[in-house]
């Protein structure tokens, strides 16, 4: 397992963005099917599982707030290759974007509260977020971006969890997005720090981002298992499963938060760069894996990749 093959690089070494490769966006169709959904797909557990559906919903709204702003952004960016990087930034949340709504639509079929969930998105996005000045907003994408990274390179260390379900679609969609969220981690942090570098303004938008990932999002969760039985409040196996849950996202050992909080609260420090938690070598192995043109797991999902031009 990757995991096991390679040394967890925590390389200090960044490379200059003039060496970086072009980042593709990758156009998926995946072609999502109500009967095959698993919602115990993530080992097994049904609260965590549901952590994950919700936070499907809320990403979509999470990525058309980064799409925005990245867009309204890319103008005032100077260097070309950056320029270029954030309109691959742009594509790769749009085809996320499309493609989890897609998968939402899906879960709405499939006893989760897609419409409920999608209003209070909305609320917390068109009243919330979207009224905030655009620095504050540049700082949040960053601070999204980060966490997503985080969540990306958690993963890519635990490809395990995504084999214990025969959900092949939903492991596709969130591997897929595994790799594009590692592929693009510093994207949103190089405009930040180009255009703004405000320490204070940066961890004012880190914490809109922690509020919602670990703080709304796991309360909203918390109702699934009794919007869709309401029994499950005096049933044991619900409670066996939210321990088990409750371990399986913040389990101190491994967590997908508890394990990684040092990672994220290591966007604290002054000079923290998304690039200092090396990702590469996993990068290169999930490219080989999930893409190879005969046995890779997005293969039959890629309907097309295409680079967006430099621009000098
Ligand atoms: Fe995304
Ligand atoms: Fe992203």
């Amino acid at each position: 397992m990757i995991a096991a093959a390679l040394q967890t690089p925590l390389s200090l070494v960044r490379s200059p963005k003039t060496e970086q490769e072009p980042i593709p966006v990758r156009h998926m169709k995946f072609e999502f099917d109500a009967k095959s959904v698993d919602d115990k797909f993530l080992l097994n557990t049904e609260l965590a599982s549901a952590y994950f559906e919700a936070l499907s919903i809320f990403l979509t709204f999470g990525e058309d707030l980064v799409i925005d702003t990245a867009r309204y952004h890319r103008q005032f960016v100077d260097d070309p290759v950056l320029k270029q990087r954030v309109t691959s930034l742009i594509g790769q949340e749009a085809v996320h974007s499309k493609a989890h709504n897609e998968w939402n639509d899906m879960l709405q079929l499939n006893r989760f509260p897609v419409s409920i969930y999608r209003f209070l998105a909305q609320q917390v996005f068109d009243y919330g977020f979207k009224q905030l000045p655009n620095p504050m907003q540049l700082s949040l994408m960053a601070g999204i971006e980060h966490f997503t990274a985080v969540m990306a390179e958690f993963f890519m260390k635990h490809e395990d969890m995504f084999f214990s379900t025969d959900d092949e679609k939903q492991r596709a969609l969130w591997m897929w997005h595994m790799l594009e969220e590692s592929e693009h981690k510093d994207i949103a942090y190089d405009v930040f720090q180009e255009l703004s570098g405000s320490y204070p303004l940066r961890i004012a938008g880190f914490a809109m981002a922690f509020g919602t990932i670990l703080g709304l999002i796991p309360l909203a969760t918390s109702v699934i298992p009794f919007y869709r039985r309401p029994r499950n409040l005096i049933s044991p196996a619900f409670w066996k499963d939210a321990k088990r849950s409750v371990g399986v996202l913040f389990g101190k050992k491994d967590g997908v938060y508890g394990s990684t909080i040092g990672h994220v609260l290591d966007y604290l420090r002054r000079d923290f760069h998304p690039n200092d938690h090396d990702t590469s070598e996993y990068l290169e192995y999930y490219k080989e894996t999930l893409l190879h043109p005969e046995t890779g797991l997005l293969t039959p999902y890629l309907v097309k990749e295409t680079v967006p031009p430099l621009r000098k």
